[in-house]
């Protein structure tokens, strides 16, 4: 079943390729699956269908497949090459099409230093130089050494950026926060809603805050005005422009800009093009999370990524993690027809890793042309969402139990937590994860629903009014991620193997996962109606909707000026 919203008149070669077909026709007699009759004949399932890595458990036992269905997915894999997509990531080839650049952020974790080419130059003493400029400044700001303008110590640490050049450091600062300095508060500062500004900057000293200013072209909009005016308010405070050099740093790619936003380049810590925005967290975009948990922490989350990438690299299909998440994914996605996919957290700590994890893979797969720009005829990313637990739960798990669409979900959880000390609360939270995976999976049988209801002492005919509403279908897929615990190395882990499910599918949909053309066009229409928001002339271009929003706009700020006037 090929699931797709756009009317195509092309055919592409995946949904025509005999790998795919094997699989459409396999699915005829697999959609009647029922995990739990998989689970009674089989009593070894979840051993054959659980891989440990280091201190990392992923459990995928608990969905929709037979050996058969997984070797139409391994030869789905192999025919569309993964291995040698695999070495031209690894190895620096430029499979960033569109933008003619390579795919290297693997290159800013691989410990083993060895060589990586890109352009004929050896990448890695770059890497390493600018891993060595991070240590030393993160050092001096970490002790106390780096004083702001009248020669105190920092103790807040303020990070502008905006995509993946905030969501990354977030995800990973607020993960391993346990890690923190105590006298380092760490803020995010995004939104261009100036809400946002004005909520972080009065909490501030401006003696002792240190602006990291984060992005990787420097022409983001939304960047830009927020540093522009945290610059304002530390000028504003009684700082000189010559003291901006203490309170500001850069990380981007783009020397020019930031020269001419007034950030000396010696405070800019590089990072190269071919590292993508929502895969630059190991980069010097990771400048916060440096600040925050120091650079041994920050070694150690590079490490466990390092480690997934080679597990990632040289493990068989069948063992292979990264692999056998973005195959299950492809097996829902496209012949089920599920639309979304849940991350689900039992982690406080990991409250923000759906929201990482929803840029990652939309920005990465969210296309409907195949890297040669043909339109293709099948459905691609999917639409990434969770929360963390036990708060999903109370929220909207009930249309994952009993709602008429399939969504394939992740569990995830740490089984000791570095708060540590109150074990019944951990207890509490590690049985519903466990349960609510079980539920997902066994549901309730309308004779079950009547013996419960029955002990329960619910009268014959309120029985059977109930029993619809209260069965569970079950049979609702779920892969558990267990880490020993949560710490740098296996959180670095967690993401790279996401990173690589991700590459993954981008290969078997023969997406370029690496551009995001998608968030052009409202950059482009966003200048044109600031510039018409701004003034007073007439507007006759525009369909008649956004032009009424725009002069209704108007007119309310015109309102408003007038009022806030005569109140005065
Ligand atoms: O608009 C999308 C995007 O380009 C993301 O890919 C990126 O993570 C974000 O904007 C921020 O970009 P930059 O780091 O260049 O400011």
């Amino acid at each position: 079943m090929r699931q797709s919203n756009v009317i195509v008149d092309l055919s592409s070669n995946l949904s025509a390729s005999p790998a795919w077909k094997r699989l459409e026709t396999h699915y005829l007699s697999a959609k009647y699956l029922q995990m739990k009759e998989l689970f009674n004949h089989d009593p070894n399932r979840f051993s054959k269908h659980s891989i440990h890595f280091e201190d990392l458990l992923f459990d995928y036992s608990k969905n929709r497949f037979t050996e058969e269905t997984l070797n139409h997915l391994f030869a789905l894999a192999r025919q569309c090459n993964i291995h040698q997509w695999q070495e031209r990531m690894f190895s620096g080839e430029k499979i960033n099409t569109t933008e003619g650049r390579a795919v290297l952020h693997t290159a800013l974790r691989n410990r083993s230093n060895t060589a990586i080419y890109v352009d004929g130059k050896n990448v890695m003493p770059m890497i390493q130089s600018v891993l060595d400029k991070m240590k030393i400044f993160s050092k001096k700001v970490r002790s106390g050494e780096w004083k702001g303008y009248t020669g105190k110590e920092i103790t807040d640490v303020v990070n502008i950026g905006i995509g993946g050049s905030d969501l990354g450091p977030k995800m990973i600062c607020r993960a391993l926060s346990q890690y923190q300095h105590p006298r380092l508060k760490i803020h995010f500062l995004s939104n261009v809603d100036s809400a946002h500004a004005e909520r972080i900057l009065n909490q501030l000293d401006p003696e002792t805050t240190l602006f990291i200013v984060a992005s990787k072209t420097f022409t983001t909009q939304e960047t830009r005005r927020n540093a522009q005016t945290a610059k304002e308010w530390l000028l504003n405070c009684g700082a000189k422009k010559q003291d901006i050099a203490k309170h500001f740093v850069a990380v981007s790619t783009n020397t020019v800009e930031v020269t001419k936003f007034g950030i000396d380049p010696n405070n800019m810590f590089e990072f190269w093009d071919w590292v993508g925005g929502r895969y630059s967290l190991w980069s010097a975009i990771g400048l916060t999370i440096v600040l925050a948990i120091g650079m041994p922490q920050f070694i150690e989350l590079l490490e466990g990524a390092h480690a997934m990438d080679q597990h990632f690299k040289n493990m068989p299909l069948e063992k292979n993690i990264p692999v056998i998440m973005g195959l299950l994914g492809i097996w829902y996605n496209n012949f089920f027809g599920a639309e979304s996919s849940a991350v689900l957290p039992y982690d406080y700590y990991l409250r923000e890793l759906p929201a990482y994890l929803e840029q990652a893979d939309m920005e990465s797969n969210g296309k409907s042309v195949d890297r040669d720009g043909e339109r293709i005829d099948y459905s691609t990313g999917s639409i990434v969402w969770g929360a963390e637990g036990n708060n999903g739960q109370h929220a909207f798990y009930q249309l994952i139990h009993q709602g008429t669409k399939l969504i394939p979900t992740d569990f995830i959880i740490a089984s000791s937590t570095h708060t540590g000390c109150n074990q019944d609360h951990r207890n509490i939270l590690v049985s519903n994860f466990l349960a609510q995976t079980e539920a997902l999976m066994i549901g309730r049988s309308r004779s079950e629903t009547r013996e419960q209801l029955a002990s329960a002492g619910v009268q014959i005919k309120g029985i059977e009014q109930k029993i619809p509403h209260m069965v569970f279908d079950g049979n609702q897929p779920s892969n558990s991620i267990l880490l020993k615990e949560l710490n740098p190395r296996t959180l670095g882990s967690l993401i790279a193997m996401y990173e690589h499910k991700i590459f993954v599918q981008g290969i078997v949909w023969n997406l370029n996962s690496y551009d995001q053309w998608g968030v052009e066009l409202g950059k482009h229409l966003t200048e044109k109606v600031l510039e018409e928001l701004q003034s007073q002339k007439d507007i006759y271009h525009h369909d008649s909707s956004t032009r009424g929003l725009l002069h209704q706009f108007r007119n309310y700020y015109t309102q408003t000026a007038r009022e806030r006037e005569a109140e005065k």
